[in-house]
């Protein structure tokens, strides 16, 4: 949900608001370019990047940037090499200090901070303000780290004292002592080699540089008179006198847009370059409406010409193809080359910018090489940094994940499908709609209700007219055991007698002005005031408000939808918060920027989990950092019902996926607008793979629940629904494993073929959790065929006939409306569940179906995890694990525990003791080798069975199908069926 140009009365906003509204009523892109900052108009970016071009200007060897390390400051101990950096300071007498720590951790990262020595100290700096904490932010890992961040003291030094000398520091580290960094204190590099090699430099091209507090200058001061030049020539002389990267006297403040921020601790500006030696493809960075594998940002053909920015923001109808900011910010990227992948996270929260430029580079008189360079610049905050090395995509995202947490294991019901609407208007409404799915045999789980059914927009009271009785309607979907989703915002609305708002209000838990006072601005009720999530005091408050007891007109199948938390302000700078306002322990607003939405969702899930302490909460958000994968699920917000925004959904969750923010979709059908019955078709047979499933639509779309269009469309969008029911055990199994891994549940082709480097850069097409689904949609208008790149040798098969498809490179597939285009990949093992309930959880006692297809040379294994898909009863060890594999050797398919040795809870086998494999499907079986025709033999508790079988041959292009019916084994069993 976002915002309309209708339904909020201009009239009783200001006239620049209703200027606002009218960009968002036309789309005009330069209108938006116009509202939100570009690198020009950011002065800290566009210094910076000068910065860079001076640096790119000259030779190495002669760019001379003023920072060193101090050689006899190093010192290395206890996992933790440490020392200062002097920066050579116009205005400064002696070198501005900084201390510098590269911390060598147990999960195999590296954490290199910088500091600002002055600004770390209790004693007052003269000239600072008094009512704002002087030490530069240093939280943002604090938020965002939940991994142990202790050295390991198991690093040790490798450089000899001859190197030490010369000012060469070596550390050798991680598995094994694998990864070693270097250290040159002469030019300040940072070089992480794993295998001999170097992967990752930091400051190759020396560009780190991070302003420093000192008092407001006078500005520059023309050449004295006497000296008779040019007026060109004396404002090139006026600019000489502050040194390409440092800040002048007009960065003390900043106008834009008509706002002005008064920047009381003046320019803190941090930036790094880092480079990836041999890599040309880089993923990660979300949130961004562009390709999977990021472009340059120094222009040239078919690259952007601004930096990737991550500054959460509310940006409605995005531009796709755009580096632009959106709704939230992972500042998490990835590097992948043949069989290598390396990463890097920049612990910030503050308004960032990154440039990326992939120049060629000679390795010697006769190669060259491509390498891919990266520059971070960020508003304000400490220098903070992680390295991880990998050397797999997979390591990557585990030593993240150690770091920032997993994507928490969703509840079942949250995998399944979401109907959404601005607005469902009434009680009646949503019953209606709920009945709607039963009576078109649908399957979904909740319905979600936007920001009309409260009374004014004040979260936590219900629109009494249109929801007389939410309880009631709540227990009428209980009994399918479905859920309703509400939306509460973190914009409290300013109204007398509004306890919600006048109780912060009182309290103080409110975002302050840099004056402090409880800062108001404008957004859905109208003025308002947000709350403050990073005060302790006031998470306790919004705890409060979710009490059962006190939450009125809420039942226990109730969850909840932030929206608007980056946070969105209408009449705000690039509609959001100032940067100059104030957050709880006197930070200002610019340096947690992008960490507040988290917050806010972080202390909604507090509240459910303290409402409800046995069920798994779920919160959607839109806005998120690092670490927000730990809390729930995001959209990729505002899109349009248009191709474009279908075809770039994917990339985008791609990115989030790498990112670890597993749990991901976008709006099916398209936010604003009204998709063609074909648009919203491909749609749903996109979305129903996407990890985070959701129809949502504007409150000016038409009506567009699924069976509105009459048939074939109605068959066509409830099979794509169905499918995914289906498939729930196997993406429940592949969460689980993005639970305690990091692994994405929407793969990208290196995940299955690290080697290809042809396939970096596709990311139209992905595999589908554990099944080996090889997945591509069509979203082109009017397409009915495709061709689907398959990135190994493995043997695929047509998911639907079994047509068998082989060799790497595209494929030609058929892809009429009612298809859509899927390869199961020879080895993998899949578990569903075929009949239709009308909820997940209906679904939880449902005997399952083994889908095999037997590699290229007759082989398969898959996992299953299950566990009652709603408390919290799985994190004590109740789950089910298990291991199926079909061995080439013997024809043979066995079952077996994969649960740890020393788990002996059997807990959740006990309640689902009778569920049965009802079905088993094995594609691709040499039929000749069937030991009797007909039959199978089953083996469980020491007796074994004949069971019956169909066998269709080969035939025609096609692999054969053996279909077991009933073999009467159980999931929880040990079994094994010979063929
Ligand atoms: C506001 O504070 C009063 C008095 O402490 C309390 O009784 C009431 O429940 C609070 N209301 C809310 C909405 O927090
Ligand atoms: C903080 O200090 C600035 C000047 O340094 C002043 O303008 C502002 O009013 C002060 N705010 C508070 C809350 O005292
Ligand atoms: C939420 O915030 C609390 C308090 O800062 C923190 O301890 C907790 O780890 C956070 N929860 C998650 C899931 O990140």
């Amino acid at each position: 949900m976002a915002r309309s140009s209708i339904r909020v009365g201009l009239l009783v906003l200001s006239s620049y608001i209703a200027l606002f509204m009218l960009f968002q009523a036309t789309p005009a892109l330069a209108a938006k370019k116009n509202l939100f900052k570009t690198c020009e108009s950011t002065p800290f970016c566009r210094r910076n990047r000068e910065f860079a071009d001076a640096a790119s200007c000259v030779s190495p060897s002669s760019w001379a940037p003023p920072y060193a390390v101090d050689p006899s400051t190093v010192s290395f101990e206890s996992g933790l090499l440490q020392g200062t950096i002097l920066k050579t300071a116009p205005n400064s007498e002696t070198p501005v200090e900084f201390l510098f720590q590269l911390v060598f951790l147990e999960s195999g990262s590296v954490r290199f901070t910088v500091d600002e020595k002055q600004r770390m100290q209790a004693t007052a700096l003269p000239g600072f303000p008094d009512n704002l904490t002087q030490r530069r932010y240093n939280e943002a890992s604090k938020w965002a780290v939940v991994g142990d961040l202790t050295p390991d003291t198991s690093a040790s030094e490798s450089s000899t004292a001859e190197e030490q000398a010369d000012g060469l520091y070596k550390v050798k580290y991680g598995p094994e002592k694998q990864f070693e960094a270097v250290l040159d204190c002469k030019t300040l590099r940072i070089e992480f080699f794993r295998d001999g090699e170097a992967h990752v430099v930091l400051n190759d091209r020396r560009l780190l540089n991070m302003d420093h507090w000192q008092e407001k200058p006078a500005p520059a001061q023309p050449k004295e008179e006497g000296v008779e030049e040019g007026a060109e020539e004396s404002e090139a002389s006026a600019s000489a006198a502050v040194p390409k990267g440092f800040p002048d006297a007009s960065e003390w403040t900043d106008n834009f847009g008509g706002f002005t921020d008064k920047k009381p601790k003046g320019p803190e500006a941090v930036a790094l370059d880092i480079t990836f030696p041999g890599y040309e493809h880089l993923f990660g960075i979300p949130e961004h409406a562009d390709k999977f594998s990021l472009r340059e940002t120094r222009g040239g053909e078919g690259n952007h010409d601004q930096p990737y920015r991550l500054y959460n923001v509310d940006i409605f109808e995005y531009e796709v193809n755009s580096p632009m900011a959106m709704y939230g910010a992972i500042p998490f990227m990835q590097a992948h080359r043949k069989s290598s992948s390396v990463g890097v996270f920049w612990a910030n929260g503050a308004d960032t910018w990154i440039d990326i430029t992939k120049p060629e580079v000679a390795e010697n008189a006769f190669n060259a090489r491509r390498s891919t360079e990266t520059h971070w610049i960020s508003e304000s905050g400490i220098l903070d940094v992680y390295v991880m090395l990998g050397p797999s995509a997979g390591s990557v995202y585990k030593q993240y994940g150690a770091l920032t947490g997993y994507t928490a294991l969703p509840p079942i019901y949250a995998l399944g499908y979401h109907q959404c609407r601005w607005n469902y208007n009434s009680e009646d409404d949503v019953l209606e709609v709920d009945a709607g799915f039963d009576e078109h045999e649908i399957p979904y789980d909740v319905i979600w209700l936007d920001i009309e059914y409260t009374e004014g927009k004040k979260y936590f009271t219900w629109w009494k007219s249109m929801f007389p009785t939410p309880e009631k309607m709540m227990q009428t979907l209980a009994k399918r055991k479905r859920k309703l989703v509400t939306i509460i915002d973190p914009h409290i609305k300013k109204e007398t007698g509004y306890k919600v708002y006048e109780n912060m209000s009182k309290n103080e838990l409110a975002i302050k002005t840099s004056d402090g006072k409880e800062y108001n601005g404008w957004c859905w009720p109208g003025e308002s005031a947000w709350i403050d999530t990073l005060n302790p005091k006031a998470v306790d408050y919004w705890k409060d408000q979710f009490k059962l007891g006190k939450f009125c007109g809420s039942e226990s199948n109730l969850l909840i939808w932030n929206d608007m938390n980056e946070p969105s302000v209408f009449n705000g700078p690039e509609v959001s918060a100032p940067r100059d306002t104030i957050h709880f322990g006197n930070f200002e607003h610019r340096d947690v920027h992008n960490i507040y939405g988290m917050t806010f969702v972080n202390a909604t899930v507090q509240a459910l989990q303290a409402r409800q302490p046995r069920q798994r909460p779920f919160v959607l958000t839109r806005s998120f950092y690092s670490g927000s994968q730990r809390l729930g699920a995001v959209w990729t917000g505002d899109n349009a019902a248009k191709w474009e925004y279908l075809q770039v959904a994917l990339p985008m969750i791609l990115s989030h996926g790498v990112a670890g923010f597993g749990f991901v979709g976008a709006d099916v059908g398209g936010f604003f607008g009204n998709p063609t019955t074909e648009l919203l078709t491909r749609w749903y047979q996109a979305g129903a793979f996407y990890p985070f499933f959701r129809g949502h639509a504007h409150i000016e779309s038409k009506r567009r629940e699924p069976w509105l269009f009459g048939e074939p469309y109605t068959s066509y969008l409830r099979n794509a629904i169905r499918m995914r029911y289906q498939l729930l055990p196997s993406l429940y199994t592949a969460f689980h494993r993005a639970s305690f891994e990091g692994m994405p549940v929407v793969r990208p082709m290196f995940l299955m073929a690290p080697e290809n480097e042809e396939a970096l850069g596709i990311d139209d097409q992905f595999f589908f959790g554990e099944t080996g689904l090889l997945v591509k949609p069509i979203v082109e208008e009017g397409k009915v065929e495709t061709d689907i790149y398959l990135p190994d040798s493995q043997v695929y098969y047509d998911y639907f006939d079994q047509t068998v498809y082989q060799g790497v490179g595209y494929h030609h597939m058929d892809a009429p409306l009612e298809k859509i285009p899927i390869l199961a990949r020879g080895g993998h093992i899949l578990v569903r569940r075929d009949r239709y309930r009308r909820s997940s959880s209906l679904m939880s006692h449902d005997p399952l179906t083994l889908v095999i297809h037997l590699d290229k040379d007759g082989s398969a294994a898959g996992v299953l995890y299950m566990d009652d898909g709603e408390t919290t009863a799985f994190s004590r060890g109740a789950y089910l694990y298990r291991f199926f594999m079909f061995s080439a050797e013997d024809n043979i398919l066995r079952s077996r525990n994969m649960l740890p040795p020393n788990q002996i809870s059997k807990s959740y086998d006990k309640t689902i003791d009778a569920v049965r494999i009802e079905r088993i499907v094995v594609v691709g079986f040499d039929t000749a080798q069937l030991k009797k025709s007909g039959v199978v033999e089953s083996f469980q508790d020491r007796k074994s069975w004949p069971t019956e079988i169909e066998v269709t041959e080969a035939a025609g292009g096609k692999a054969s199908v053996v279909v077991v019916r009933d073999p009467k084994v159980l999931v929880t069993g040990d079994w094994s069926i010979q063929f």
